[in-house]
């Protein structure tokens, strides 16, 4: 069976996406000894740190085998990159040995994205042809590794660039971290509505939308009321896990270079993360493959 496709995406910034899409992955790795795939949209490089390493990264930077390296070939014309020579193989600081790879983004992904809509515009293509372009190649690169794969996840910039659209148009689901609050409730509702046409318009409607509070503090009022409404509303679509704001999963970002236990990494939160990961298989399951 192939990998089910899960874009991590929030137009919002800081809400916890890459923090989430590593935690996934590394819980359904271990716990759940699924074969995982990571791919790192974001010129910000937060995920492929995390979950790499800086001195994996570094290696990946110098053998040209970050995902700008992809597009860029086609972009330019050159010798197409095989999408699979990008992945790095068994990252994490686990203990344990779980599948999960890596394919890692670099900061000239912004360049490589802007110089590539330059020569596109200046050959006469439109905005939807430039988008319907970028869907294809990535979907080209993803048929594959597909079959490798029981989870892909890709952790997805902020904001809405036509990478991320290609992640969201591309997804089997779509994972919305969102810290309960009501500003971002009001971003949550118009980036779910236009996510949610997007979704009707180029895939006919067969993925479905979740969403996960992060960030969360209990002892805020705000924070719980902000959830419950958000649970009200969403029912099914709305996870009943919700992460706390806590020292231990700031920490869990850093890269040890000596492997540690999953307790060890995610300490106090390290239940919460195995009990998202339990649910996400759950929720998973009832998502149309
Ligand atoms: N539950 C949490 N408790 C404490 N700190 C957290 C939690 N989740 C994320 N953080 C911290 O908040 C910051 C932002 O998290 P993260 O990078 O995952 O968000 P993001 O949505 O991917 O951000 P961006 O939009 O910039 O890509 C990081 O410093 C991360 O360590
Ligand atoms: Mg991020």
């Amino acid at each position: 069976m192939p990998a089910r496709l899960v874009s991590v995406i929030n137009m919002k910034g800081g809400v916890g996406k890459s923090t989430t899409t590593v935690g996934l992955a590394e819980t359904l790795g271990l716990h759940h000894r699924q074969r995982t795939l990571v791919i790192d949209l974001d010129p910000q490089t937060n995920a492929s740190i995390m979950i790499g390493g800086p001195e994996r990264w570094d290696a990946l930077r110098e053998d040209e085998r970050t995902l700008d390296f992809y597009f860029e070939a086609f972009a330019l014309q050159q010798q197409p990159v095989p999408f699979r020579s990008l992945i790095s193989k068994k990252v994490t600081d686990l203990v344990g040995a779980p599948d999960i790879d890596l394919v890692a983004a670099a900061p000239e992904f912004r360049i490589v994205e802007r110089d590539m809509i330059e020569s596109f515009v200046k050959r006469g293509f439109h905005i939807d042809a430039i988008q319907k372009w970028i869907c294809e190649r990535f979907a080209q690169g993803l048929r594959m590794v597909m079959s490798d794969y029981d989870t892909i996840f890709i952790d997805c910039p902020p904001g809405i660039s036509l990478f991320a659209e290609a992640a969201l148009i591309a997804a089997d689901a779509i994972l919305v971290p969102t810290i309960p609050d009501y500003v971002s409730r009001l971003g949550l509702i118009s980036f779910r509505k236009r996510a949610l046409r997007l979704i009707n318009e180029r895939r006919g409607g067969d993925s479905r939308l979740f969403v996960l509070a992060t960030k969360y503090d209990e002892a805020m009022s705000l924070h719980r009321s902000e959830a419950d409404l958000l649970a009200e509303n969403l029912g099914e679509a709305m996870f009943v896990t919700r992460v706390p704001q806590h020292v231990d999963i700031a920490r869990a970002a850093e890269w040890s270079d000596t492997p540690r236990t999953f307790e060890r990494k995610y300490g106090a939160m390290a239940p919460i993360v195995k009990r998202l990961g339990d649910e996400f298989i759950d929720k998973l399951a009832l998502a149309p493959a």
